[in-house]
């Protein structure tokens, strides 16, 4: 059987983007002149009113005295839609202009329904689900008067310690690019102004992944190259896919912190990109600028904040404190406060929240419905990555008669959904346990004994029990990971060995000889070579959300078949961390074939060892490469040709290959496609992504995939940082993941 799919460009985010019209630059002239009209009846009072957000602080009275008095544009973190119905109201109806609020709130895997973590979300390359569960999201947040999400987070993350890893989309500049589009279609649905569609906030602008060490806030130190080759893209991505807002981010990049930072707010951001909708700070960033040492107190930090382009803050309160003082002094000017409150009324006209900002709090409730969890549950499967199947183990067959449960997170309603739930209720998580008994309580005997009591426990009391059900099975299924609370936002961490106990848990249950499964629920990258030495196979889910359980009931007994791949290097120890597949060469590459510690003789000469660039004690290849993930089926990739092997800057390449699966399942498999420029006029990575395909394959089945591919998208901030594209020689690989594959190469002339 052979099929041929192409994919068009439709399909293709980049080529995507040169044929998709400017939704965010839209020159609505009806829209400009309600904020012009708007505009010019505003007291400068009101105007920095309108800068001004808060978190609800005092008496709701208070609140609403503010609201009333034109104080404040916007409100986060209010979610019950009786106290936001009463805020609007006093805001459409009491305050002089009867301008609405804007409610934000962090709406990032699902607001009751939780998907898995975004880093979860990320290993399934599908954009397509990525985007419904945005949309699922969006629905149950608007549905409580909800309007604006901080999300999507598109910081490219290349450091597992950094706990924020858990809300990013993972490492590659090009997958958070097409995801992040993704994720804001599915919160601003078509049209803004749609009653489900609430205003997305890709952040942090920029480089905050970066933080020195992977501590949480730490400062970074991005060269405008590859600030501009890799962490700009995504966010110049997001502006073209009609992003209503921006966020600043909280560090500072070479000495200066974000949201001072003209340079990348109106230089790149407005000049460039021309986007028109609002900046908001992070929180309290504008104040934090003080403790940087950027600005000598909170008047100085409002200046540098209103004059690099941030429109609105974030709690801080220091617009409202001096931003009229300022403006006497000739530190700000009028048209810069004009500007920002323009860019905050075209967003909130969009949203359409000066017609509709009263939610019906009768209309029946939309929280956790039927299809907002099977949405839930195929994305927690699509998430999932098996990362070993020795001798096929997985999945179970009729033979598993009794099934050892064990391990902290086989039964952890709140710590599987992951972090920033500020919404979901953990009495709607399914856990494994709970939906392997349900599912196969009845045919196999299920029992269950957690050997440790959470993820950071260090008592081994409870091993024994583990080892007793572990004797009695067929096999192990070991539930292990991180609390929920161990990854997120300031959650950073050393070491990245499973904590507690956990690791001597899988070691003392795999000491009895019945095969264990070693399953991860975790908010990142979590060493664990010895642990899945240990095991006959892993499976590992970031996060999986509330639909975990059953999906991976599932996975076990092949009802589904895995096929997520890494979004992200996994590192052998943290030593090896920075650790990511798209890294520029050294003038001594790694051959892979080195004297490692051990093998080093008694005395050896210094020279002896050939000094390339490697770790004595762990060489450079991670456990795991980008990209990698396994099947319960096998996928042969073959006849890789292109359409050209010489080509001029405005041609197109067409790649073309075949995938068999030549396993007994049906299954899918995300094929990928690197390339290698070989030399520039500055050193370039050894392999970037460039094009993803999600392959739906029959058992046996052949299907020819074609990539299409601009030579214009080989461009690259040059010597002299203009985006140009060198001629000279390129190698293209297409595979499985960033290790493996086929490889042929071509000129650009
Ligand atoms: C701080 C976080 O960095 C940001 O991502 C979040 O959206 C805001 N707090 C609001 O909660």
């Amino acid at each position: 059987m052979k099929k041929k799919i192409t994919i068009g460009l439709g399909c293709l985010f980049l080529l995507a983007l040169a044929a998709c019209t400017e939704k965010s630059q839209s020159t609505d002239k009806k829209l400009e002149t309600h904020v012009e009209n708007l505009l010019a009846q505003m007291t400068l009072e009101e105007k920095i009113g309108q800068m001004n957000q808060i978190s609800p602080w005092g008496e709701p009275t208070q609140i609403a005295e503010a609201v009333r008095k034109g104080e404040v544009g916007s409100i986060l973190n209010v979610v019950d839609p009786v106290a936001i119905n009463a805020l609007q109201q006093v805001a459409m109806e009491e305050s002089r202009l009867k301008i609405p609020l804007i409610i934000g709130r962090d709406v990032i895997h699902g607001f009751k329904t939780i998907f898995p973590i975004p880093l979860g979300q990320a290993a399934s390359f599908d954009p397509q689900l990525v985007e419904a569960g945005a949309r699922v999201a969006a629905i149950e947040a608007a549905s409580v008067g909800v309007a604006w999400t901080f999300a999507p987070m598109i910081d490219i993350a290349r450091d597992p310690r950094w706990g924020r890893i858990a809300e990013s989309l993972g490492e590659d500049s090009y997958l958070t690019a097409t995801l992040g589009a993704a994720m804001i279609r599915g919160f601003q649905g078509s049209d803004l102004s749609d009653p489900t569609a609430i205003a997305a906030c890709p952040k942090h602008f920029v480089g905050y992944g970066a933080a020195e060490g992977g501590r949480d806030y730490a400062s970074t130190f991005i060269p405008e190259r590859t600030l501009r080759n890799v962490y700009l893209p995504p966010f110049e991505a997001a502006v073209r896919e009609g992003a209503a807002t921006f966020m600043t981010s909280f560090n500072d990049n070479d000495g200066v912190p974000s949201t001072g930072n003209r340079f990348i707010l109106e230089q790149v951001l407005r000049k460039e990109w021309a986007f028109d909708g609002f900046v908001v700070s992070d929180w309290a960033s504008v104040a934090e600028m003080i403790a940087h040492g950027f600005c000598k107190d909170g008047k100085e930090a409002a200046e540098k904040a209103v004059n690099a382009g941030v429109d609105m803050e974030m709690v801080s309160g220091l617009y409202v404190a001096h931003v009229k003082e300022l403006l006497a002094e000739g530190k700000i000017r009028m048209e810069t406060i004009d500007n920002a409150v323009r860019n905050i009324l075209r967003v909130k006209f969009r949203l359409g929240l000066f017609e509709q900002s009263h939610i019906d709090t009768e209309a029946p409730s939309v929280f956790y419905a039927e299809a907002h969890l099977a949405k839930a549950k195929e994305a927690a499967v699509a998430s999932a990555i098996l990362l070993k199947n020795e001798g096929d183990f997985l999945p179970l067959t009729d033979q598993i008669k009794t099934i050892a449960v064990v391990g902290p997170m086989a039964d952890a309603p709140h710590d599987q959904l992951g972090t920033w739930v500020f919404d979901g209720d953990k009495n709607y998580t399914r856990t494994p346990l709970k939906a392997l008994q349900e599912e196969y309580g009845d045919r196999i005997r299920i029992l269950y004994a957690p050997g440790t009591a959470y993820s950071r426990d260090r008592a081994t009391d409870g091993i024994a029990a583990a080892v007793a059900i572990a004797r009695q099975a067929d096999v192990v299924l070991a539930f292990v990971g991180e609390e929920a609370i161990l990854s997120g936002e300031a959650h950073s961490l050393a070491d990245l060995n499973l904590q507690g106990a956990q690791s001597e848990l899988i070691a003392a249950v795999a000491k009895t000889g019945t095969p264990v499964v070693t399953l991860v629920m975790a908010g990142r990258p979590l060493t664990i070579e010895r642990d899945a030495e240990a095991s006959r196979a892993v499976m590992y889910h970031f996060h999986p959300g509330t639909m975990g359980g059953p999906a991976i009931a599932d996975l076990l007994f092949g009802k589904a078949v895995p096929g997520g791949k890494l979004p992200v290097t996994f590192p052998r120890t943290v030593g090896q961390i920075p650790i990511y597949h798209s890294h520029n060469n050294t003038g001594r590459p790694y051959q892979g074939n080195e004297t490692l510690l051990d093998g080093i003789a008694l005395e050896a000469g210094q020279t002896s060892l050939g000094n390339t660039s490697f770790y004595l004690d762990a060489g450079n290849d991670p456990l795991y490469p980008f990209g990698y993930g396994l099947s319960y089926t096998t996928f042969e990739y073959g006849n890789l040709s292109i359409s050209a092997d010489r080509l001029r800057p405005t041609d197109e390449l067409t790649v073309t290959f075949e995938v068999t699966n030549t396993g007994k399942y049906d299954a899918t498999e995300v094929a990928q496609l690197y390339v290698q420029d070989c030399f520039g006029s500055v050193t370039r990575p050894v392999k970037e992504l460039k094009r993803f395909a999600r392959v739906a394959l029959k058992a046996g089945e052949k299907k020819t995939v074609s990539f299409t591919l601009p030579v214009q998208e080989l461009a690259f901030y040059t010597i002299d940082m203009q985006k140009k594209v060198e001629p000279g020689d390129f190698n293209l690989w297409v595979g499985p993941n960033s290790r493996d594959g086929l490889q042929t190469t071509f000129v650009v002339e």
